[in-house]
């Protein structure tokens, strides 16, 4: 088998999955104050596409798996928890031989799924909680009942997932959150990880002004705890800390501390689309490859070459489409 990998060693060994591009939050930072951009404001029922189906996304996810073996698959979005066949999916990934199988939601419908997600074989969930405030949660996902959220969280940790919360920090909204989000972790025993805006989708070509940097991060938590860094894990975006009262927090700083070097991941969107970067802004589909040993595996080291060499500097693409 030829080896797919760069130049510098990065090869494709988690492969995320957006499996459809609706969501029923509509996070500041992940779309447009344009109306014609918002499709479910206020509404749970927001599917309007059916995306590929199980069978297709397998047959897809087993011809490149059996090509460049995969170590883990992400299920992500917009909002994973809407897709209709998503358990049939997870037993489908698990019978082509992947079994670490993670989730990236926004828990709104977790609580009453976090059991049988766990039964289906997931292992672990992140979830983006960007305030604690009841008020400022509203106005950051755009949506009016933020409680089911924690709801959501309290039930995964109940089921023995192992859960990540995941904030986007932005000047002048939710600054103010950083601790007591980190103490809600840590209460209940879970990493959260702090995440710098990243210019993407309707901020790609703003000033992002709202950009609050890892430095940032790291001086208000020092202000009330003591901290120690912990060693990196090879192709973590995240780089973590331990707090004095045993908290553990992440940070994703894309531009303070980038990690593209040995980023390992390659991405597809609900469309079938791939991409090898989430910088690609358009990326190319793979179906019509599958057929073909050879063709395949040209088309994914051409998208390992879309790697960027050490930082990412924003898309066009909106993490809605491409997933986190
Ligand atoms: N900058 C930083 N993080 C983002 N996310 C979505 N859009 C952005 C952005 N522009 C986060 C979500 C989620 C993760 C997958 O990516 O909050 O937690
Ligand atoms: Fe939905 Fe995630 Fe985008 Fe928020 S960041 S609108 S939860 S896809």
């Amino acid at each position: 088998m030829t080896k797919i990998e760069d130049r510098i060693g990065r090869r494709f060994e988690k492969l995320r999955i957006s499996l459809l591009n609706t969501c029923n939050f509509s996070c500041v930072y992940c779309v447009s104050e344009d109306a014609n951009d918002i499709p479910a404001v206020f509404s749970t029922n927001s599917i309007k596409e059916q995306p590929l189906t199980p069978d297709e996304f397998n047959r897809i996810i087993s011809e490149i798996h059996s090509l460049n073996p995969l170590k883990s698959i992400r299920l992500t979005g917009g909002e994973p928890l809407l897709y209709r066949d998503l358990y049939t999916l997870i037993k489908n990934i698990r019978s082509i031989g992947i079994n670490d199988i993670r989730l990236t939601t926004n828990a709104y419908y977790l609580k009453e799924k976090a059991i049988k997600l766990s039964e289906a074989g997931v292992k672990s969930v992140n979830i983006s909680v960007d305030a604690i405030d009841r008020e400022l949660f509203k106005r950051i996902s755009r949506h009016p009942d933020p409680s089911r959220v924690f709801a959501g969280i309290e039930a995964a940790v109940k089921a023995g997932l192992n859960v990540k919360l995941n904030a986007v920090i932005m000047r002048g909204e939710n600054d103010s959150q950083i601790i007591p989000l980190l103490d809600y972790a840590t209460e209940l025993g879970i990493k959260i990880r702090f995440l710098e805006l990243m210019k993407m989708g309707h901020l790609y070509e703003s000033k992002n002004g709202h950009f609050f940097s890892e430095a940032e991060i790291l001086e208000t938590i020092k202000e009330k705890y003591a901290i120690e860094k912990l060693p990196r894990k090879h192709a973590e975006t995240a780089n973590y800390w331990r707090t004095s009262n045993r908290g553990i927090f992440g940070i994703i700083a894309n531009e303070s501390t980038p990690f593209c070097h040995d980023c390992n991941r390659l991405r597809m969107d609900s469309n079938g689309i791939f991409y090898g970067c989430l910088s690609n802004a358009h990326g190319e589909k793979l179906a019509p490859h599958l057929h073909d040993k050879d063709q395949l595996t040209e088309k994914l080291k051409g998208l390992l070459l879309l790697k960027q060499p050490v930082r990412f500097h924003g898309s066009e693409l909106s993490m809605r489409n491409i997933g986190g």
